[in-house]
């Protein structure tokens, strides 16, 4: 009778007062990891727009260089930015203005795999003026992006390089 009295008193303490410890822990744990996210770095709009504005600038010399694959490279990498931009900065309302890119990003894409310096030209104007358009709506007129005079960085070729023939070589 005794064992049959503990046996219950178990079952009811397993079966109320336990899960309730653990919903408790678990709410705990919850709210600590909801505290850590909110203190985790998120990089901010203007973050991503310095990048791009390094991407757009090597894509001009990558394009001028006749360097097409470098070219596709850089204009890939400004897509992956606007991605970033979208899962990151969503709470931004100028995102919504985004799209406005893609055309323009088509075009230089189009000129790339055609390699037609012409039309890669043209189109690297209308790349330019868009992020002017976007930066006059969004209030950021201030920010004004021109076509660059010199290559961004020193530590870079932007003339494609002779195939080298075998590990040797380099
Ligand atoms: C969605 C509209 C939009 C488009 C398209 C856009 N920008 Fe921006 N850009 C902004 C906004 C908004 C800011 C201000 C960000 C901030 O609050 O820090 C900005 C800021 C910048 C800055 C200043 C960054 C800083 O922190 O000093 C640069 C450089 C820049 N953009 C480059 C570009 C280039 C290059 C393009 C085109 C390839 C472009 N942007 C296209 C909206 C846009």
């Amino acid at each position: 009778m005794r064992y049959l009295f503990t046996a219950a008193f178990i079952i009811a303490i397993a079966g109320c007062s336990s899960p309730n410890i653990q919903v408790q822990k678990l709410q705990a744990e919850v709210d600590s990891l909801h505290a850590q996210l909110q203190h985790t770095y998120k990089p901010g709009l203007g973050e991503f727009m310095s990048g791009i504005q390094v991407h757009h600038a090597r894509l001009w010399f990558a394009g001028q260089a006749a360097n097409w694959p470098l070219a596709q490279f850089e204009a890939d990498e400004i897509k992956e930015a606007i991605d970033d931009i979208n899962e990151y900065n969503s709470d931004r309302p100028e995102v919504k203005s985004l799209p406005m890119l893609s055309a323009p990003l088509d075009s230089i894409v189009a000129a790339i795999k055609t390699q037609s310096p012409a039309l890669f030209a043209r189109s690297y104007n209308l790349l330019t003026n868009t992020c002017n358009q976007c930066h006059t709506a969004t209030k950021h007129e201030y920010n004004v992006i021109c076509i660059p005079k010199t290559p961004p960085f020193s530590n870079q070729e932007f003339a494609k390089q002779p195939e080298k023939k075998g590990a040797n070589n380099l």
